[in-house]
């Protein structure tokens, strides 16, 4: 696993999602009440565009946005169809104002 630089604390909205590339990975980072979660973002179903996806805050869950299946952001895990493979999950770290995720 290698720690890398995904930003500054202030560029994750509380509430909204941010898609990236790290590593050569697709992912996104989630900010559902101020806890960060970074996870794949290239939909298990069919690679559809999770970082375009809706945020369920009540239960930190992502939907994909081409045919609804949702992610759990903490897990990873698909909790409703179609998808039933989960996504890749990095663990966050803030130190100060900057943001790593721990991707390998
Ligand atoms: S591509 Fe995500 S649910 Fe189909």
């Amino acid at each position: 696993m290698k720690k890398v630089k995904v930003g500054m604390l202030s560029e994750f909205h509380e509430g909204k999602i941010k898609g990236l590339e790290v590593e050569g990975k697709k992912i996104l980072i989630a900010n559902v009440k101020g806890e960060l979660y970074a996870i794949n973002s290239m939909c298990s179903h069919e690679e559809g565009p999770l970082e375009e996806g809706e945020i369920d805050v009540k239960n930190c869950c992502v939907k994909c946005p081409w045919h609804h299946a949702v992610f759990d952001l903490k897990t990873g895990q698909a909790v409703e169809a179609p998808a039933e493979k989960p996504q890749e999950i990095y663990p966050v770290s803030v130190e100060g104002e900057e943001v790593f995720i721990e991707i390998g």
